[in-house]
């Protein structure tokens, strides 16, 4: 009988701390050892050449929501966690919304339903609060944190899940005495509106009047009344999808203060700007409505500052955003309403499958950001934030034997006929990457090789999580 299941030889080994030439040895889906001269394996996969990374983790994906009347979301989870694993990635983190005038029980209960079974990979998920109602706030918010659900997104626009100040500071409360994790989409509802009804009123109808109607004063103002909020309840917040200058000067100044604020971006804000919503000269009018997103992508000055931000700290985790829509489709960006006004084009863009050939390429391949803030910002950082960690993240004896083994030097264009996603299109169409997965290991199996997925859905499980008890204070 081989010591181990699965041996991993003659790769770099990269963690979020170190770099190493060391062989991976598996056995029963864990990490058991990292050192030189494992063989004595059932089966070795030969990593020269090759980094050998913490399988990506996407710790913001949305992925078989109800978006409303008429809309379909691109992905299920089987398609989603499918194309996760062909880009390389172990583990995801999608939202059961709860609908408003609903148990947030019952909404995670069905969410959880829907998953199980479908998964390629582990999948955690996250709760969205749009009602804090008594009862949500008294009993099913606490005995859901207490059953694992650990962490929740609450938004500051959308007429559907929009919190005020006093929902948004009462559901801060809770989550301080709970101990769960806040996600904050920080955008002004208000501002948003009124800058939607004057554009709309000037015929300002196409898919940029997104942009124009979402400029970053709006983000900037939420951020600061988020980070404000935070404060006076003593919460550690993560503020989530943060697309420009603006918004990460705020972070930025509430981390010089001392407080614990938390953020993530994501590879559409370091890549794409405001002007691909007006379509790029392709004749299509409507084009733009692939990249509509909130907040929305920016210009080169506002990429370079969230660059900036990464390197310097300000950043813990880059994750897709990933929300897909079909677009030549009358459920997806080209619904019936969506062609008359910006304002009911579906928010969201796919990227579960190119967030790390996007970001390594950019990040690593141009030499922003070392190999081992890659490994940070793509995983550790995501385990560690949303109670995975010492499960997930790393490479190390005891960790789950989560691995994507990467070419640096493979040159590879983006196009839609290689993803695996669900959507008809991808806003990276054409772009070119140094740098892409070739092979991901999840729980010691392989499950995508070469573009290839070779699991099949079930495989991943619906992990639950625990709180740490250092988080949970008295309120
Ligand atoms: O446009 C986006 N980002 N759609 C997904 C929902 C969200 O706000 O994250
Ligand atoms: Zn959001
Ligand atoms: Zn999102």
């Amino acid at each position: 009988m081989p010591e181990f299941d699965l041996a991993i030889r003659g790769g770099t080994v990269i963690t979020a701390s170190d770099t190493v030439r060391a062989d991976v040895g598996v056995r029963g889906g864990r990490i058991v050892a990292v050192a030189e001269g494992i063989a004595d394996a059932a089966r070795v996969i030969d990593a020269s050449g090759l980094l050998v990374l913490p399988g990506g983790i996407d710790s913001h994906v949305h992925i078989a929501q109800d978006p409303g009347p008429g809309i379909v979301m691109a992905d299920d989870f089987a398609s989603a966690t499918r194309a996760a694993a062909a880009g390389g990635n172990t583990c995801v983190m999608p939202f059961a919304v709860q609908p408003r005038g609903s148990s947030l029980r019952s909404a995670v209960d069905a969410y959880r339903a829907k998953a199980e079974g479908q998964c390629h990979v582990d999948v955690a998920i996250h709760m969205i609060i749009s009602d804090p109602s008594e009862a949500v706030l008294g009993q099913e918010l606490p005995a859901l944190v207490a059953d694992g659900y650990t962490s929740f997104k609450v938004f500051m626009t959308y007429d559907n899940l929009v919190l005020n100040d006093r929902q948004l500071l009462d559901v801060f409360h809770v989550a301080r005495r709970e101990g769960a994790r806040v996600m904050v989409h920080a955008e002004g509802y208000d501002a948003i509106r009124y800058l939607s009804d004057r554009l709309e009123r000037a015929g300002e109808t196409k898919p940029y009047g997104h942009a124009l109607s979402r400029p970053e004063v709006v983000e900037r103002e939420a951020a600061h009344r988020a980070i404000s909020h935070a404060e006076l309840i003593d919460l550690p917040i993560v503020i989530v999808h943060v697309s420009g200058r603006e918004a990460t000067e705020q972070i930025a100044w509430a981390q010089a203060r001392g407080l614990k604020i938390r953020a993530e971006t994501c590879p559409q804000y370091l890549t794409l700007t405001a002007e691909h919503m007006k379509g790029l000269g392709l004749e299509d009018p409507m084009a733009g409505a692939k990249y509509v997103c909130s907040p929305p992508p920016r210009d080169v000055e506002s990429q370079e500052a969230v660059w900036s931000g990464i390197r310097r700290g300000i950043f813990d985790v880059v994750s897709s955003d990933h929300s897909p829509f079909r677009y030549d489709d009358p459920q997806g960006k080209l619904n019936p309403r969506g062609k008359t006004s910006f304002r009911w084009i579906p928010n969201g863009i796919p990227g579960i499958e190119t967030r790390l050939p996007v970001f390594f390429s950019e990040g690593v391949s141009k030499g922003r950001i070392s190999l081992n803030q890659f490994a940070a910002l793509t995983a550790t950082n995501h385990a560690r934030m949303y109670g995975l960690y010492p499960r997930k993240g790393s490479i190390a004896p005891g960790f789950d034997a989560d691995l994507t083994l990467w070419d640096p030097n493979r040159r590879e264009t983006i196009r839609q006929e290689i993803l695996h996603h669900g959507s008809d299109y991808t806003p990276w169409e054409g772009f070119d990457v140094t740098g892409w997965p070739v092979m991901t290991i999840a729980g010691g199996q392989v499950i995508a090789e070469d573009g290839k997925v070779l699991s099949e859905p079930g495989r991943g499980r619906v992990l639950d999580r625990a709180v740490d008890p250092a988080e949970r204070r008295q309120a």
